[in-house]
């Protein structure tokens, strides 16, 4: 959207904050929104370095080409205390020496609500995308990083209006609060056609492309909550029906490096050890796109696959029994079938009988929810430092 007006020269840049894999597909086309609008949003881009390695961050930027980081704080893993105390420590300067005229943190990862803490503490006014989604479960570490994020929150951009009941319940005023719509679906919308195909990624990782070919079509999987991967007695169980399912469906399974090391650790490494599942390590934007467009379903405990199967109308089964993202279970092809083995089986026995749900794609999903962030983003910070400046 274009103004009249031009950026203040007294306002700081955007500090936009991202930290972990799920943020890089939140914060490109924010980024890029930004600097099409007009004014641009001036922009400094820090990198907490909570994920760091090769397949978790690299391959991600370079798909999604997110601009090297301007700062990286290089936290690298940890406990959530020590990781969340060493992101507050490493961005507390970079706050005082930037002055920025807000910081733009996203989703639910340790380091939106790190640099958040920071934030409140300078008085330097903090901007959540994708606020006010609940599971209403606070033995999940993301749950707090939501609550606390959205208390202290002061632009709050949504993605689905159940958020804003959330968000009111727990008193954050009206005025506050934005809906957009979901800037992952933007990600997604404009990568589309850049996607590799599944048969690609087979043969670039060593695989014999013809498993996608099976006449029944192929799942993918991809396990990575604490609550499923980090005890024997949970994640055994879990291995044992996706062994029995691949029986019907061949699986692509992308393991994410906390479940490898569980799978190891555990010695459970024969349950998976089957010609019709394939084992891949976390994969590219484009490649993971590729995959589940590709897909008959997906079975997995991800946050994003839950709306991106919805965006592509692939049926969903969450392994887990609750989920923050409602509007892909009552709208979209998600279905919650929790971790036991007999919903697990029926979910998938009413996919491979072709009566998974096809859903629609959510109000708002539509490609532009970045560019009606910049539009308001522009106008609430003018608004919000003149005031200031009273
Ligand atoms: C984090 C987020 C979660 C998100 C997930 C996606 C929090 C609380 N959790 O969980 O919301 O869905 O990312 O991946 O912020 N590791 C690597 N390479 C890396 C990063 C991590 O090998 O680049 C390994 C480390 O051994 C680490 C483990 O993966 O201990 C877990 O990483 P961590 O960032 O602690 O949490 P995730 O489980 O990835």
């Amino acid at each position: 959207m274009a103004t009249n007006e031009a950026w203040p020269a007294q306002l700081g840049p955007v500090i936009c904050v991202v930290g972990a894999r799920p943020n890089f597909m939140k914060m490109a086309p924010i980024l890029r929104a930004f600097a099409t609008h007009r004014p641009s949003l001036p922009t400094l881009l820090v990198h907490t370095g909570q994920h760091y390695d090769r397949d978790m961050n690299d391959r991600l930027f370079d798909d999604l080409r997110l601009p090297h980081p301007d700062i990286n704080l290089e936290v690298g893993s940890g406990t959530h205390a020590l990781q969340t105390a060493e992101v507050m420590r490493r961005f507390e300067p970079v706050l005082d020496a930037q002055q920025p005229s807000c910081v733009l943190v996203v989703g639910d990862v340790n380091s939106t609500l790190a640099c958040t803490l920071v934030c409140a503490k300078k008085a330097v006014p903090v901007v959540h995308v994708e606020a006010g989604l609940r599971s209403y479960d606070r033995a999940m570490p993301e749950e707090i990083n939501r609550v606390l994020t959205d208390q202290i929150a002061d632009r709050l951009y949504t993605t689905e209006r159940s958020a804003h009941a959330n968000l009111a319940r727990e008193g954050v005023a009206e005025e506050r609060v934005c809906f957009v719509g979901n800037v992952m679906i933007d990600s997604l919308l404009s990568n589309r056609e850049s996607a590799h195909s599944a048969a690609k990624t087979l043969q670039m990782a060593g695989f014999d492309p013809a498993v996608v070919d099976d006449p029944r079509g192929y799942g993918v999987v991809t396990l990575h909550r604490p609550s499923n991967v980090d005890r024997e007695e949970n994640l055994a169980p879990l291995l044992a029906v996706l062994r029995e399912v691949s029986d019907q469906v061949p699986l692509i399974f992308a393991l994410h490096p906390r479940t490898r090391a569980n799978i190891d650790r555990f010695s459970l490494g024969e349950l998976l050890a089957s010609e019709r599942i394939v084992l891949l390590p976390p994969q590219g934007y484009l490649e993971m796109l590729g995959l589940l467009a590709g897909a008959k379903l997906v079975l997995s405990d991800s946050g994003g696959l839950q709306e991106e199967t919805t965006a592509l109308g692939v049926p969903c089964l969450t392994i887990r029994e609750n989920t923050e993202r409602p509007i892909t279970v009552e709208q979209g092809t998600n279905t919650l079938v929790g971790c036991d083995p007999c919903a697990i089986r029926i979910g998938v026995n009413e996919i491979l009988a072709g009566a998974g749900k096809t859903g629609r794609v959510p109000e708002f999903w539509d490609g532009r929810a970045a560019e009606r962030i910049a539009a308001d983003l522009f106008q609430w910070l003018i608004a919000h430092h003149a005031q200031r400046s009273r």
